[in-house]
């Protein structure tokens, strides 16, 4: 390989001998020059000066050849005594010695001595291809956005080569890629962008770069081209769903986390930072929720009501740093919770119901409503058990009240119905409503009387107008329909109209007396008396009232034997012969009050003679004490006084005359008494009556004497006292009692009987009575009941 190249070399040298044989001769004797190959191995044969020269091989070490190099430069020849050859005597570069330098020439001297001679000795060092090209470092670091337009062109620095020429760096070579080339311009070495970037595909790329020499054999050198994609914002977050599903709950407490939305963005930095935020939300749903701008956590922080929305349809933003945005749906479906309680409404009600509603009637409608939902929302009513009262589903929400029972506002006037309404909810809500009824009155009850009857006690001689007794009835209806008002029935008491007797207070029912009444007129009467109440029609009863008069001591004994004082002019004839204890006379009287008013005692209060005649306390008789003697006084004269039994009592007195003789013609004085015509007819009639049935008696008394005078040889009884009582005489308040007399009552043969008892052998009444019976039975104002 070396010898064509020597052979160049050789000519060279030939043309510098030339010039130098030619040229200065004397000292520089002439140059030599010669041309190599730089890096030639030590002791390189450059060429042999010895013969180039001319100078004899045998005295070149005695001629002391050298060379001398300028400078301080390294010795790079030397020169072979024993051959004359210029060999190299180090490595020669010729990068290091001339660097770019187009030609390379090292001048060296040769230096003979004896005669002293010196040659110039040119060496052109020709380069070899022992570089390869080289990039100043084995990694390009690069950074390109990726938004770089398509033919944007990278400056890369050049690979160096040391060598020259072809030996320097021709062309270079691009390892293929996807995104770039090398560009056309051969200038500049150039990566033109043929492909767009994109980071979120490709963040780095490596390319590899070589650059080749012409040398012979070709060098190259490669340079790793890494290539950092910056980020564009080319990308707009994506979020992972386009419409996001959840459910939340109704009344979610703050802070419930509902769903979280995610966006990514492709991009990097700001341009891949996402923050979330809502989309266009409606003013009602503006507080309700709440969106982390860098989770995407949406929390509940208002208050979700089912009954208000049941869905959310809410637009979400993610944006990423740079303003790129995308949207997506979140649809939040809200279950609901039981958290509404029934409400129970009153359409409509009756105000006032009516005692009298059959059962079954509808009183009222209740309208039930709850605003939850499905079982939430479904409500069942009850009503409590102890009123007379159901709820009849109806339609829709709809309840009607109806009643069960017969009402009586007399006995619950008001009910208070609860009402209870009771969701299906889990844990169930209920609410409950009071519902006050008032039923109306109808007039429906009597008026009632406490008692069955009443009874009246009411002494006689009574004050008109005074109380006797009061009647109640009661009314449980309501205001007028209770409203008791007494009336006397229309009857009659004696003939006459009750009113004429007593009179009722319409109000109180107080009944008053209207006159005196005297019971030795009528004992006791009866009225009815009449409760109305007020309604309409009114309702009544009826209750019968007893009046019972009782007696008060306010008739004087009346003596109906012997007459009284002022017309006597009865003398009763004792026999001379009369022993003490015959009956002599029997003072008789009566009096028109009853029991105690009536129980009569007898009394001599004065006597002519006090000794000889008594009279027995109870029955009037009057009796001779002791036997008459002759030296008695014919005429005797005795006031007798009657008494009753009364507080106080009242009496009476009369005269009594006796005429001790056996023969009426003895008593002169019996002409004195006259026999006043003016008396009235009554004593006439008492006279006649009184001598009838003396005669009568007499005759009877004169039969029994007869019988026993066979055994007493002395009369004892002349006179056994017995002495009608015409009815006439007495007095007009007897003959009044309308068939009920006074002697007839119950309550009057309670004192006569009761009077009986103190042991008196006869009574006065007793007398009059069965005398009446036995003698009088067709006089009608003195009948034994
Ligand atoms: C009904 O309720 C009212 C008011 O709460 C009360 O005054 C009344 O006594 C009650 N009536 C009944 C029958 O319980
Ligand atoms: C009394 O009863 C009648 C029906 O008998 C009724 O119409 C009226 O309203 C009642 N009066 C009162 C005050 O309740
Ligand atoms: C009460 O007596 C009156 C009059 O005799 C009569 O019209 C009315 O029906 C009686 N009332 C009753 C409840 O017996």
């Amino acid at each position: 390989m070396m010898h064509p190249k020597h052979e160049r070399f050789r000519v060279l040298v030939l043309i510098h001998l030339f010039v130098s044989l030619f040229g200065t001769r004397h000292l520089v004797q002439g140059d030599l020059s010669y041309s190599f190959p730089e890096e030639m191995k030590l002791g390189f044969i450059v060429g042999n000066v010895a013969k180039d020269l001319g100078v004899d091989l045998n005295t070149l070490s005695s001629r002391k050849a050298r060379v001398d190099i300028e400078g301080t430069r390294k010795r790079c020849c030397d020169i072979n005594m024993n051959t004359g050859d210029l060999i190299t005597s180090d490595r020669i570069d010729r990068e290091s010695l001339c660097g770019k330098k187009p030609s390379c020439v090292v001048k060296i001297d040769l230096v003979l001595e004896n005669p002293l001679e010196l040659h110039r000795v040119s060496l052109h060092v020709q380069d070899v291809n022992d570089n390869p090209p080289k990039f100043k470092k084995n990694l390009i670091e690069m950074e390109i956005r990726e938004s770089a337009e398509k033919g944007s062109r990278f400056a890369i620095e050049e690979a160096h080569d040391a060598d020259m020429g072809q030996n320097d760096v021709q062309r270079y070579v691009l390892e293929k890629n996807d995104n770039f080339i090398l560009s056309a311009d051969s200038k500049r070495v150039q990566l033109q962008l043929e492909n767009n970037l994109d980071r979120e595909k490709q963040k780095e790329i490596n390319l590899l770069l070589t650059a080749i020499d012409g040398g012979s054999p070709q060098r190259s050198g490669t340079v790793v081209i890494h290539v950092t994609v910056l980020d564009a914002n080319d990308n707009a977050p994506v979020f992972t769903q386009a419409v996001y599903k959840a459910r939340v709950q109704e009344n979610a407490p703050p802070e419930t986390l509902v769903i979280t939305v995610s966006a990514t963005d492709a991009d990097e930095g700001v341009n891949g930072d996402v923050i979330y935020d809502f989309g266009h939300v409606s003013e009602e749903n503006l507080d309700i929720f709440s969106l982390d701008p860098k989770t995407g956590q949406m929390k509940v922080t208002g208050v979700i009501d089912f009954e208000e929305t049941i869905l959310f349809d809410i637009n979400v933003e993610a944006k990423d740093g740079l303003g790129l945005t995308s949207y997506a749906k979140v649809l939040i479906d809200v279950i609901d919770v039981n958290d509404n309680t029934p409400a129970i409404y009153l359409n409509s009600m009756s105000s006032n119901t009516p005692e009298s509603i059959p059962p079954g009637t509808e009183v009222g409608i209740i309208n039930v409503q709850d605003r939850d939902s499905e079982k939430n929302g479904q409500v069942r009513c009850s009503i409590q058990q102890n009123v007379p009262f159901k709820l009849i589903p109806s339609i829709k929400n709809y309840h009607s009240l109806v009643t069960t029972g017969h009402l009586d506002r007399e006995l619950v006037s008001d009910y208070n119905i609860t009402i209870t309404a009771t969701d299906e909810g889990s844990p169930p809500l209920s609410s409950s409503k009071t519902i006050q009824l008032s039923v109306a009155d109808i007039n429906d009850n009597p008026p009632v009387f406490e008692e069955q009857s009443y009874s009246a006690y009411v002494s006689e001689n009574n004050k008109p107008g005074s109380t006797l007794c009061s009647v109640t009835a009661r009314d449980p209806d309501w205001r007028q329909n209770g409203t008791v008002i007494y009336s006397l029935l229309p009857g009659e008491v004696n003939g006459a109209s009750v009113s004429s007797y007593l009179s009722v207070n319409g109000d109180t029912g107080v009944i008053h007396a209207v006159r005196s009444f005297d019971y030795e007129q009528f004992r006791s009467f009866k009225v009815q008396v009449m409760a109305r109440d007020n309604g309409s029609p009114p309702l009544s009863s009826n209750v019968t009232v007893s009046v019972f008069i009782s007696d008060v001591n306010d008739n004087s004994p009346q003596i109906l034997y012997p007459a009284p004082e002022g017309s006597s002019f009865m003398t009763e004839l004792v026999p001379k012969a009369a022993h003490g204890g015959s009956l002599v006379s029997k003072v008789i009287a009566v009096d028109a009050d009853s029991g105690q008013n009536a129980w009569l005692s007898y009394h001599i209060v004065k006597a002519t003679d006090p000794g000889l005649f008594s009279i027995d306390i109870h029955s009037g008789e009057i009796r001779t004490q002791r036997d008459i003697s002759e030296s008695d006084s014919m005429k005797q004269n005795l006031i007798v006084a009657v008494k009753d039994n009364g507080q106080p009592s009242l009496s009476a007195t009369c005269s009594m005359y006796l005429l001790i003789s056996d023969n009426l013609a003895e008593v002169p004085e019996l002409k004195d008494i006259s026999y006043d015509e003016k008396n009235s007819k009554l004593t006439s009639y008492l006279i006649i009556a009184l001598v009838s049935v003396s005669t009568f008696f007499l005759t009877f008394i004169i039969i029994i004497l007869g019988v026993r005078f066979c055994r007493r040889r002395k009369p004892r009884l002349l006179f056994d006292g017995a002495v009608a009582i015409p009815g006439a005489y007495l007095p007009p308040n007897y003959a009044d009692v309308d068939g009920t007399g006074t002697l007839r009552s119950t309550y009057n043969n309670y004192n006569y009987d009761a009077y009986l008892t103190t042991g008196s052998r006869t009574s006065d009444f007793k007398f009059v009575s069965s005398y009446n019976d036995n003698t009088l039975p067709a006089d009608q104002t003195l009948r034994k009941s």
